[in-house]
């Protein structure tokens, strides 16, 4: 396969509590060698379980990451975690933006945007999560909607050639749905969050993932197209048989 590293992401959301959690890094730490280095895993728990997993997985070269962040580092802001203290916890990555914080949370591009840059200043690397809804699809403005997303989270930063940003594009209507993106459709996708990235000019090292309904039957599909750096997993990556079929799914596409 011609892609230098695959990234196949977890996305646990709120799917396993702490004792699942725990239990589940242990069980994967046990079959973790049978993956390659050149595909990098991070998982993505909730944030009680966060540090004893990371503890775990860290020892066999799987990152944790956050789910959210707050942006600033410390204070009166009762319920948040700021991107520090994440940092503090292990963190390597951090996910911003995903779907159900902006529809469900009401999360702005304005609040992405802070979130993003507290992320960075903490050396951390952002998923950067963007996608349209349904209606934003059928009225034509995905790709509008995506670069609204895309511009409003990243112009005008100042970073490095070096410095990783990770994007997914996980269409909301694809999310915890079954109704996966078609794999031409999101390669189209991602070839167009290429194009906006360029335009900004902006010196990082972004990798594209798909994210919205993947699973052990439907990731090669995704893996095997150019524009697609590796998937975001939700749901299929909390049950260990499926997140293990995934792998091994990549593992194989990688030793082609
Ligand atoms: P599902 O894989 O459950 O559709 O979730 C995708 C997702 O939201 C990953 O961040």
């Amino acid at each position: 396969m011609k892609k230098k590293q695959i990234y196949i992401f977890a996305n646990w959301k709120m799917y396993l509590d702490y004792d699942e959690s725990n239990i589940f890094a242990n069980r994967f730490s046990n079959v973790v060698k049978e993956i390659s280095k050149e595909i990098n895993v991070v998982v993505f728990p909730e944030a009680l379980s966060l540090y004893t997993v990371g503890q775990v997985l860290g020892d066999v070269g799987v990152g944790v990451g956050a789910q959210n962040v707050y942006w600033l580092d410390k204070g009166g802001y009762t319920g948040e975690i700021s991107a520090k203290m994440y940092k503090d916890a292990g963190c390597k990555y951090s996910l911003v933006g995903h779907s159900e914080r902006r529809h469900i949370f009401n999360e702005t591009n304005q609040e992405v945007r802070k979130k993003l840059e507290a992320i960075l200043s903490k050396k951390m690397i952002p998923v950067l999560c963007v996608g349209e809804t349904a209606k934003e699809r059928k009225t034509g403005k995905a790709d509008k909607i995506i670069e609204i997303q895309l511009r409003s989270a990243l112009s005008g930063l100042t970073l490095n050639a070096k410095k990783e940003i990770i994007i997914a594009y996980e269409p909301v209507w694809a999310i915890g749905t079954g109704q996966a993106c078609d794999a031409d459709e999101a390669e189209r996708m991602h070839a167009l969050i290429a194009k906006i990235v360029k335009k900004m000019a902006i010196k990082a090292n972004f990798k594209i993932l798909y994210g919205g309904s993947v699973d052990s039957g439907n990731v090669s599909a995704y893996l095997i197209k150019k524009t697609i750096n590796g998937v975001l997993v939700g749901g299929a990556s909390a049950k260990f048989e499926s997140w293990y079929k995934i792998l091994k799914t990549a593992e194989k596409l990688n030793k082609k």
